[in-house]
């Protein structure tokens, strides 16, 4: 290897960088992986998907005892109380034990974990914590952080983003969350099911942007029903820390009259941005676009050779799986192999209660592109959701009115993150909704909805 000192170096040890550095290390390649943090996994196992999982999961366990539904069931609580303490003591546990995890891999694989942050001197080279290295291919998979708002100043006090947010060490009063996005709905449902009063502000008509149009109403139907308060067509021009709280100035989005709404804690959710301050892009030719985040082609490979980018820090979807499987391809294509993602088939799930779960094109961008047929179908029409009273909801296939191809699958459901599965399968596979409705699904269970729809797409479901 003459005077590189690795074949592969990843930036970031985030899904994408530790999944692309295991990868490359079990394909022979001398690897290496720069972390600045003090463990590895980045903002998913650190600072989001995992510690607001464990935070989801116990806050759902708290609503069901207090919220009577394991009473219901004739399973009787009695001194109910809530230990956020022990709560928040499971969540760093669920942390811990999955960044160790990575830790573990590494050294399985022999990866080098380079402490500190990455900056580049060369095309070739970067520096990290004084030190340089060399290497034949360096993959950015430095993620992203949260995207500041004008006049709203994060202070991790009073004024929260999601890391903040996940360590809070008491329930709010009043939590208004800026933003009916993701982390907006996800995290707004842990305090409101703690107890806390939430208003979720949104500059948008509706929430969930990007989502499909009636997936996107029923979520906010749904999500009201549960108590969250929403101001759509919202905008805050400012939030001011006032020492006990915060005074928030919002006004229509389409101007207007200004109001205050006082809060306990501000939660602040309005999207993420690439991470690639430090990084010295400049020094090894490389330039961000105008949404700051790094290009690249099919392969991954950026305008200049030998360096990759993956993950939260080039254009796609801002999701876990989708960096981990673009790893995955990186180190396939820097290996010679054939790496490919279908960035057409990323399934993705908002985490509340229901779980809404969405993979393939929207109703209205598919027909945007063409003729097509949609089947519907109600959970509570579904025998399983029926039984454990999670009746709300619906599973909806659209599919190519002349081909039958599968396009796109929307699903509300108490299971729809784990129901999404099958649907972005059938499509990698090109099923068409016949393929779906002729598959034996196991009875009872909430998959059985899916196909049902399929089923509704050719006219004609059982259930209803
Ligand atoms: P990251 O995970 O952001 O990792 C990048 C790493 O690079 C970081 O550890 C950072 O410290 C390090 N780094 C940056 N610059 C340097 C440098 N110069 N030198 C050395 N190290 C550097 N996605 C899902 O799919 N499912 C979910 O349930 C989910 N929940 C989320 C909840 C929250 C609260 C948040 C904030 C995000 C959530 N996401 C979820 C999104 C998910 O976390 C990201 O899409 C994913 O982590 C992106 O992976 P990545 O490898 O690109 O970057
Ligand atoms: P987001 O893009 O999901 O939502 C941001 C919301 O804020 C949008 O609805 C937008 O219209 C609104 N908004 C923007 N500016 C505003 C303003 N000034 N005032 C009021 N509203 C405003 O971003 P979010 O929730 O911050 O999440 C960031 C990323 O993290 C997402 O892209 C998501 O992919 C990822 N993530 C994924 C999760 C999952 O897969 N379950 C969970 C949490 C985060």
């Amino acid at each position: 290897m003459a005077d590189f000192d690795y074949d592969v170096l990843v930036i970031g040890s985030g899904p994408g960088g530790y999944v692309a550095a295991i990868r490359a290390a079990q394909l022979g390649l001398k690897t290496a992986c720069a972390e600045s943090r003090e463990t590895l996994g980045g903002t998913c196992l650190n600072v989001g998907c995992i510690p607001s999982k464990a935070l989801l999961h116990a806050s759902e366990l708290f609503e069901e005892a207090h919220g009577g539904t394991l009473a219901k069931w004739g399973v009787k609580v009695e001194g109910l109380s809530l230990d956020l303490d022990a709560m928040q003591g499971q969540r760093k546990d669920a942390v811990k034990g999955l960044t160790g995890g990575i830790e573990f891999l590494f050294k399985k694989n022999k990866v080098d974990w380079l402490k500190g942050r990455a900056s580049f001197t060369a095309a070739d080279t970067v520096e990290v914590a004084g030190k340089s290295y060399r290497a034949k291919n360096i993959v950015i998979a430095t993620g992203s952080s949260v995207t500041p708002l004008p006049g709203v100043e994060i202070d991790n006090k009073a004024i929260l983003d999601s890391t903040g947010a996940l360590e809070l060490a008491k329930v709010p009063g009043h939590l208004v969350v800026i933003g009916g996005g993701v982390i907006g709905l996800e995290l707004g449902s842990v305090w409101k099911r703690l107890g806390a009063k939430v208003t979720v502000v949104e500059y948008l008509d509706q929430i969930l942007p990007g989502m499909d149009g009636e997936v996107r109403k029923e979520a906010n139907k749904i999500l009201k029903k549960q108590g969250l308060e929403f101001r759509l067509s919202t905008k805050v021009t400012s939030a001011k820390a006032t020492g006990t709280g915060v005074t928030l100035t919002v006004e229509p989005a389409a101007g207007g009259a200004a109001e205050t709404i006082d809060a306990d804690v501000v939660l602040v959710a309005i999207g993420r941005r690439p991470n690639t301050e430090g990084l010295a892009l400049d020094k090894a030719g490389l330039a961000t676009n105008k949404r700051g985040q790094i290009e690249i082609d099919h392969d991954f490979a950026t305008s200049v050779p030998g360096i990759w980018a993956i993950g939260d820090v080039v254009p796609g979807p801002m999701l876990a799986h989708k960096a981990e499987d673009e790893g995955i391809a990186v180190a396939e294509n820097i290996a010679g192999l054939t790496g490919i993602v279908n960035h057409d088939v990323i399934p993705s799930v908002v985490y509340t209660m229901p779980e809404i779960a969405a993979v393939g094109l929207t109703e209205e961008q598919a027909k945007e592109k063409g003729e097509i047929k949609v089947g519907k179908f109600p959970m509570l029409a579904n025998s399983r959701a029926k039984t454990n009273k999670e009746t709300d909801g619906f599973v909806k296939v659209i599919a190519d009115a002349k081909t039958d191809r599968v396009l796109g699958v929307h699903i509300i459901a108490s299971v729809a993150g784990t129901m999404i599965a099958q649907a972005a399968q059938a499509m990698e596979f090109g099923a068409t909704s016949e393929d779906i409705a002729y598959t034996c699904h196991a009875h009872p269970t909430h998959s059985e909805a899916v196909k049902e729809a399929a089923m509704a797409v050719l006219g004609k479901p059982i259930h209803i």
